[in-house]
């Protein structure tokens, strides 16, 4: 609890405070991943018997996406893999139909549920804050679409997200399996509590901001060095999106820009 406190302390501190912030908090013992779990999934995902999503990569999807890449990504990240996987991965079909045209514009969308898929540029800068290397382990909160777990899984193959409405985890499981995404693990769960099984993560990324640091995601980040991504602040307003990093029992928050995201909801 001490942590959770002192990080209480530090994120009201940080919210006065103009520049940058890298408050010093400490997380609490992480009980270890028990060997040998058999993960069994905590709802069966109905795939929908329609779903409304374009999986043909045509000529002018292809020339759409990367005008978006050369316009909005290119120019704001450094890291040539993150830029390579916003150029594959086909975002078009991971939204509804009636909005294909407007699936390369750098804007959130509606995807149903009262949810959106994240603005492409922020999703790719997001992504490059996780500094992934092949192989590492990754947590998404908040699958939504699918399209930020297909563009993780672009970069290492250990992808794990969860997300809390049954019905988009379904579809973002059946989109994710056409187009051949079949070992990003999805599971229907409050992201609140991560996904212990899988733990400890070398990142994890929060696409739903919640109105404090989830302490159990804390705790399932690596010890030496794992970083994650979230955006923190009061619903329907303005959020501060943070670098999060711990070193052992140190964990710094260094705060970033300011965003716009769903609200992080709970069961
Ligand atoms: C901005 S959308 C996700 C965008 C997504 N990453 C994509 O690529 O389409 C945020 C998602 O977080 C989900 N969410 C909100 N609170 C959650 C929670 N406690 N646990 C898991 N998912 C949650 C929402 O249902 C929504 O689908």
């Amino acid at each position: 609890m001490r942590w959770l406190l002192l990080a209480a302390l530090a994120l009201s501190l940080a919210a006065c405070a103009g520049p940058p912030a890298t408050p010093t908090v400490r997380p609490g013992a992480i009980p270890p991943p028990e060997e040998g779990t058999i993960y069994v999934p905590t709802a069966v995902l109905a795939t929908p018997a329609q779903l409304d999503r374009m999986f043909e990569d045509t000529p002018s999807m292809q020339a759409a996406r990367e005008a978006l890449v050369s316009r909005f990504v290119d120019p704001r990240v450094a890291d040539e893999r993150v830029v390579a996987a916003l150029r594959k991965v086909p975002r078009h079909s991971f939204i509804p139909t009636y909005l294909l045209e407007s699936a390369y514009n750098d804007h959130p969308l509606p995807i149903g549920y009262g949810q959106t898929i994240s603005q492409p540029s922020l999703v790719a800068i997001m992504t490059e804050l996780l500094a992934l290397e092949p192989g590492d382990r990754v947590l998404e909160i908040g699958t939504g679409s699918g399209y930020q777990a297909a563009i993780l899984r672009e970069l290492t193959d250990q992808v794990y997200t969860v997300e809390i409405i049954p019905e988009l985890a379904a579809i973002a499981r059946a989109v994710l399996d056409r187009l051949g995404y079949t070992d990003v693990h999805i599971d229907r769960r409050d992201g609140y509590y991560g996904w212990l099984e899988h733990a400890p993560y070398d990142a994890i990324i929060v696409t739903a901001a919640p109105d404090h640091l989830p302490s159990p995601l804390v705790d399932q980040l690596k010890p030496d060095g794992g970083r994650m991504v979230i955006p923190i602040g009061p619903v329907g307003d303005v959020q501060t999106l943070w670098l999060v990093e711990r070193q052992g029992d140190e964990v710094t928050m260094q705060r970033l820009m300011d965003v716009r995201f769903v609200p992080f909801t709970r069961e």
